[in-house]
């Protein structure tokens, strides 16, 4: 795919260089080369690019700046903007790195070749780059693919991407790794006791539907992991203005994760009893839409008023994290494009990281800081729990403050997990405003690098 088999006499030589080691560089080469350096004012900044003039007017050698000699830190990203850069040609990377840094690093420019182009024929890149010695082949292709399928399923608009087409998709994926698909849909969910999700779900085109996943030994340690699969979000009755409507196909961001980092595990062949749960449904407007002040019946049995009909995604996850709750996993993930609010907070790039068990909570960190893959702590804070009561209801689906909706969503989700099963909830944007070097403007994978990194590190 992204990767030359084997160097040849007309490879290219990548030479990665801090900007402190460019000094060393510059000393120990010629002085035409240095002058050179010096004139085209190359000072080996992240991702700046040098090409050095070979006798015969070839390209003798790329210089490329990183963020440390060895890959590492910000690693990913550093060879990620030479695909889309480098002219035809085949290139290597001229640096011997530890397998883990060589294997990030090719990642990196895998995550550069990707394009949706669905939709647009777009040029693909033509530079080739042999695999980076001590390399994983199969760990960068496993990655790659599983982000490749984040990224194309958010990026993929509305109409060709409703609760069917998601179920279709993780079937696809699923089958593609022998794992067992139960699809729950329409009435069914109302016989198969998920209520919440067939009420947010019932007024869309497309049926509501529960996407229910299952893989690895029965007796391995269960891991469950749960995604928001709005597929699109209008915000139902209380609709959304357009400028806060226009990007909302990104509202099933939280499946997509689940379902890329499921790739990752499966195709990993990690000894865990994996179990993925989706609700998929298009959050519509019709005459048999759900109301504001609606009372919901849950799975778990407690009653909840509707405070807005925009806050669709945590009934319907309420649902999913009972049935996730019930066979008692190891550890619950959850990832959706839950509230504004996470991102008035922490800005799109840094997932909220909701957890009640500090031991999962440190891993998760420390394994998304080692991973460039960040997120960021926000409290279950007890004390605003208070801000979900309702007079006629169980709870109510809205805080009554106006502030910390990131926090009162978490704790609304709380409910319906068990308080002895670690359970991690991360609110996340799952897109690029604008296109940086390997991540162009759309649809992203955040937090599932670091994820599948603890997952290795606890069971593989
Ligand atoms: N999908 C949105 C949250 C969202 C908006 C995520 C923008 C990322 C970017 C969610 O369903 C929603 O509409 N939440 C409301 C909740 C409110 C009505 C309590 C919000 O955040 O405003
Ligand atoms: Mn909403
Ligand atoms: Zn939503």
């Amino acid at each position: 795919m992204t990767f030359a088999a084997r160097k040849t006499s007309a490879s290219i030589p990548i030479s990665p260089l801090t900007e402190a080691g460019l000094a060393d560089w510059i000393k120990s080469s010629s002085q035409d080369l240095a002058r050179w350096i010096t004139a085209t004012e190359f000072k080996a900044t992240p991702g700046a690019v040098a090409y050095l003039p070979g006798e015969k007017g070839d390209i003798a050698r790329v210089l490329l700046g990183v963020s440390s000699s060895d890959i590492s830190g910000g690693g990913i990203w550093d060879l990620a903007g030479l695909p889309s850069t480098l002219p035809k040609g085949r290139y290597y990377l001229d640096a011997i790195l530890p397998a883990e840094k060589a294997t990030v690093a090719a990642l990196g420019w895998a995550l550069g070749c990707y394009r949706f182009d669905r939709y647009k024929k777009m040029a693909k890149p033509e530079a080739e780059l042999v695999l980076p010695e001590n390399a994983d082949k199969a760990e960068v292709e496993r990655m790659a693919t599983g982000i490749g399928l984040v990224r194309d399923l958010i990026n993929t608009p509305a109409a060709d991407l409703g609760p069917a087409d998601l179920a279709e998709a993780a079937k696809m994926m699923a089958r593609s790794h022998k794992a067992k698909v139960k699809v729950i849909a329409g009435k069914g969910l109302l016989t198969e006791n998920y209520p919440s999700v067939h009420a947010v779900g019932r007024a869309a085109e497309q049926e509501p539907r529960l996407i229910d996943i299952t893989w690895g030994k029965a007796n391995a340690p269960r891991v469950t992991l749960v995604g928001k699969g709005v597929c699109f979000d209008s915000g139902g009755l209380d609709i959304k203005p357009a400028s806060s409507m226009l990007n909302m196909k990104k509202d099933m961001g939280g499946a997509a994760q689940v379902l890329g980092l499921a790739h990752m595990i499966m195709d990993a062949k990690l000894p865990v009893r994996l179990r993925v749960l989706v609700p998929a449904v298009e959050n519509a407007i019709s005459g048999n839409a759900f109301h504001p002040r609606d009372i919901l019946q849950t799975r778990k049995g407690l009653t909840v008023e509707v405070g807005n009909t925009d806050a669709e995604g945590r009934l319907i996850l309420s649902d999913a994290l009972t049935e996730a709750a019930s066979d008692k996993p190891e550890m619950i993930i959850d990832f959706a494009t839950l509230t504004g609010a996470a991102r008035v907070a922490l800005g799109s790039d840094v997932p909220a990281l909701f957890c009640n068990d500090d031991a999962l909570a440190d891993a998760l960190l420390s394994n998304g800081t080692e991973t460039n893959d960040p997120m960021w702590r926000m409290p279950l804070w007890p004390g605003y729990k208070h801000f979900l009561s309702s007079t006629v209801a169980d709870i109510s689906s809205t805080g009554s403050a106006p502030n910390g909706g990131a926090i009162t969503a978490a704790l609304f989700l709380e409910h319906f997990v068990e308080p002895d099963i670690p359970w991690a909830h991360i609110d996340l944007m799952a897109f690029n405003n604008s296109a940086r070097p390997g991540r162009p403007e759309g649809g992203e994978a955040q937090g599932i690098r670091g994820i599948y990194a603890m997952l290795k590190k606890r069971y593989g």
